[in-house]
């Protein structure tokens, strides 16, 4: 076996000599430490034929050998390798003169978007959670479990799109069809916020869009009271509006509220005191809402006889408008980066 070391150690040294590449290197340590036949194993596998001190002498040696063998590998790799790079970076060139890629401009969010993180954050704070559901809705979610069954006439307020072939699915005309998707889902005690887009058959102007957003809110529970939705609607219209604004709340039929309310603003650009935008009237109509109503409460499986609740659809579009002074809704879809990048 001694023998075995001294050649082992010569046929190293004059293999590592030849080593140029990568692939020469690899093969190298596969020759000497590879797990299934390298050469070193091999020795390790000869010492159970020796017996006791000259078994323990051996395997010292062998490993001093391995030791070394394994410094000098690592020596060769860093130099090879090193040496690799070098030519690699020697045969790299860079073309200063060659024009440089016109410059990509800076995207940026649509003010839709900063409105949405910004009144979803108003109402995380509040311990609402923040829901979403699908755009092309049941007529069951959409109408029928929001109390507005086939044929009833308030189904003519909101005409929308059908789909070909599927007389049971419409591009939801409002995020009310979220209310008892959630109310399934969550039960009661629930306080809910969605904002999504919704579509509606209907000839546009500058306040009116066939595909616009809203923002839904929902709160159910036992107690749940009037003034509870009133100071909700106060808060949210503070925080987007400022300290001086106010609500004013008219009645209002919905068919999913009772009783139901139009919701109005104090009108950003007069203040209240009377202008062309607000009609003179001071107020800007911006949402609907009410106390749910319990045929509602009974589609989301909530018990009606203990619990109550209120909801509110604000047009986003509207809320955006206000907010930002954009006098026509249509401009949101436009695409129109004049538009867009004032934002
Ligand atoms: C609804 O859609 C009810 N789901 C709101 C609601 C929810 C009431 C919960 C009670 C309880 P309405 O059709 O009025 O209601 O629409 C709500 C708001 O959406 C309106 O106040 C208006 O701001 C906006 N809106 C309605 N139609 C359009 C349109 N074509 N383009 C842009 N905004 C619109």
């Amino acid at each position: 076996m001694h023998a075995s070391l001294i050649e082992i150690e010569k046929g190293f040294a004059e293999d590592l000599e030849q080593v140029r590449t990568k692939t020469d290197l690899e093969a190298f340590e596969e020759t000497y430490f590879g797990r299934k036949n390298g050469r070193l194993g091999g020795l390790m596998k000869e010492l159970a034929s020796l017996s006791g001190e000259e078994k323990k002498e051996m395997g010292q040696k062998i490993n001093t050998l391995k030791v070394d063998l394994l410094s000098r590998l690592e020596i060769k790799k860093q130099t090879l390798l090193g040496a690799l790079l070098e030519a690699e970076l020697a045969r790299e060139t860079i073309d200063v003169t060659e024009p440089r890629l016109p410059p990509v401009p800076a995207g940026r969010l649509h003010p839709l978007t900063t409105l949405q993180t910004d009144v979803e954050d108003f109402f995380s704070r509040l311990g609402f959670r923040i829901l979403s559901g699908p755009e092309l809705e049941s007529d069951y979610y959409n109408f029928t479990s929001v109390n507005v069954p086939p044929n009833h006439p308030a189904r003519d307020m909101q005409d929308t799109f059908y789909i070909d072939g599927h007389p049971d699915w419409v591009m939801r005309t409002h995020t009310s069809s979220v209310q008892v998707r959630a109310m399934r889902q969550y039960g009661a005690p629930l306080q809910m916020i969605s904002v999504g887009r919704v579509f509606r058959n209907e000839a546009t102007d500058v306040r009116h869009e066939h595909t616009f957003y809203q923002l839904e809110g929902l709160m159910v529970g036992k107690d749940i009271s009037f003034a509870n939705l009133k100071a909700i609607l106060l808060a949210l219209a503070k925080h987007l509006y400022g300290e001086k604004t106010d609500v004013r709340l008219r009645p209002k039929f919905y068919p999913f509220v009772e009783p139901g309310v139009n919701g109005e603003v104090t009108c950003y650009l007069c203040k209240g005191k009377g202008c062309r935008l607000c009609k003179n009237t001071g107020w800007l109509e911006i949402f609907g809402a009410g106390m749910v109503h319990p045929n509602v409460l009974k589609e989301g499986g909530v018990d009606a006889s203990t619990h109550t609740g209120f909801a509110f659809g604000f047009g986003f579009n509207r809320v955006a408008m206000l907010r930002y002074g954009i006098e026509d809704v249509r401009l949101f879809q436009s695409g129109d980066l004049r538009f867009l990048t004032q934002f």
